[in-house]
């Protein structure tokens, strides 16, 4: 078998209906909102990959310190042979992990962005030979068939991504996530932490406006895939610290009144001077809330670790 696969789980007309889908919800409610899964076409991806390297955004530089210096740990405890990454973009992160288990037969990463994808496989089966690549382009909080591989299965969801689904998604996700592991295997996830407004909002509201050309980024995947008009000039990336619900809310602001035209949905939308569309929650968590959702998942927190400046952790969890 080569060592590199890449599986499609849904035919392209199914992530064009949904696509279609989201738009029509989410141009036609109040407020009106975008789901982040749609930021992520290839130049999206870009996009993310320089949001990664940006003096304000610590997550990934925090987490990489958890992983540089926990893998070793992680892998000892718990043997893994089967690693399924949820979301893993360009696995950059990962590869320490993967360093770090030498026991590894299979590592599939699982994401809607095929460019992320076959960058980061293809990177991997040259570096680590031996190991088998599985890549699955999916949704994931859809019904995921996993490859049969050898256990233990570990699962990585890294990132803080987790934050970016809403609470009611966040605990159907977590159990389905239980759904895919047996006795002996395990989750692995990363989670950004509460702290200062300002240090968070600034995380999301770079000086450079990398994160407001990723925020746009959507409008331009809505113009070409449904044939909409959006000019992203007339929008203002917006960034605020929403205290009740501990999430950053990611908008875009009209600058004027005007309307949209989505041909492939027959639509007109109409946006006020000053509206806003919102396109990402990105959740902080601390330890107690993050246990309690595990819990409620039917998962038990077995280690936590943070980085050193106490900014981001990563936990590991097994099910009951
Ligand atoms: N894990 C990487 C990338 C995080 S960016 C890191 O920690 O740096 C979030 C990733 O999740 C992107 O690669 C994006 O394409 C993917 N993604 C977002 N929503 C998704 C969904 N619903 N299903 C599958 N992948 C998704
Ligand atoms: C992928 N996810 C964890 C990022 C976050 O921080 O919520 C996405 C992102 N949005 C703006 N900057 C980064």
């Amino acid at each position: 078998m080569s060592p590199f696969l890449l599986t499609r789980t849904l035919p392209e007309d199914a992530t064009d209906a949904a696509l279609r889908a989201d738009v029509l919800r989410g141009l036609t409610g109040t407020p009106k909102t975008l789901p982040p899964k749609w930021f992520y076409d290839a130049h999206g991806s870009d996009l993310f990959e320089r949001i990664t390297e940006l003096p304000e955004y610590y997550p990934t530089r925090a987490e990489r310190e958890i992983l540089v210096g926990r893998s070793a740990e992680i892998a000892s405890v718990t043997g893994a042979r089967t690693l399924v990454e949820l979301g893993s973009g360009s696995s950059e992160k990962t590869r320490h992990l993967i360093e770090a288990l030498t026991g590894l037969h299979t590592y599939v990463p699982v994401d809607v962005s095929e460019s992320a994808l076959t960058q980061a496989g293809q990177a991997l089966i040259a570096e680590r030979p031996g190991l088998q690549v599985h890549a699955l382009i999916a949704d994931f909080t859809a019904a995921l068939a996993l490859p049969r591989t050898p256990g233990p299965r570990l699962v990585a969801f890294l990132g803080g991504t987790i934050g970016n689904l809403p609470p009611v998604e966040r605990a159907a996700f977590l159990g389905s996530i239980r759904g895919l592991l047996s006795p002996g295997d395990a989750l692995l996830l990363g989670t950004d932490l509460v702290k200062d407004e300002e240090v968070l909002v600034r995380a999301y509201d770079d000086a450079a406006g990398v994160t407001a050309a990723f925020d746009k980024n959507v409008l331009t995947v809505v113009n070409r895939e449904l044939g909409a008009d959006f000019d992203p000039d007339a929008f203002d990336h917006v960034a605020l610290w929403d205290a009740r619900n501990e999430w950053i809310e990611m908008r875009l602001r009209s600058r004027a009144d005007q309307t949209v035209k989505v041909p492939a949905l027959g639509l007109a939308v109409e946006f006020a001077a000053g509206e806003e569309l919102r396109t990402e929650i990105s959740a902080k968590f601390r330890r107690d809330s993050v246990s309690a959702e595990l819990d409620a998942a039917g998962l038990s927190l077995s280690h936590w670790w943070t980085d050193s400046e106490g900014r981001f952790a990563l936990s590991l969890s097994t099910c009951r």
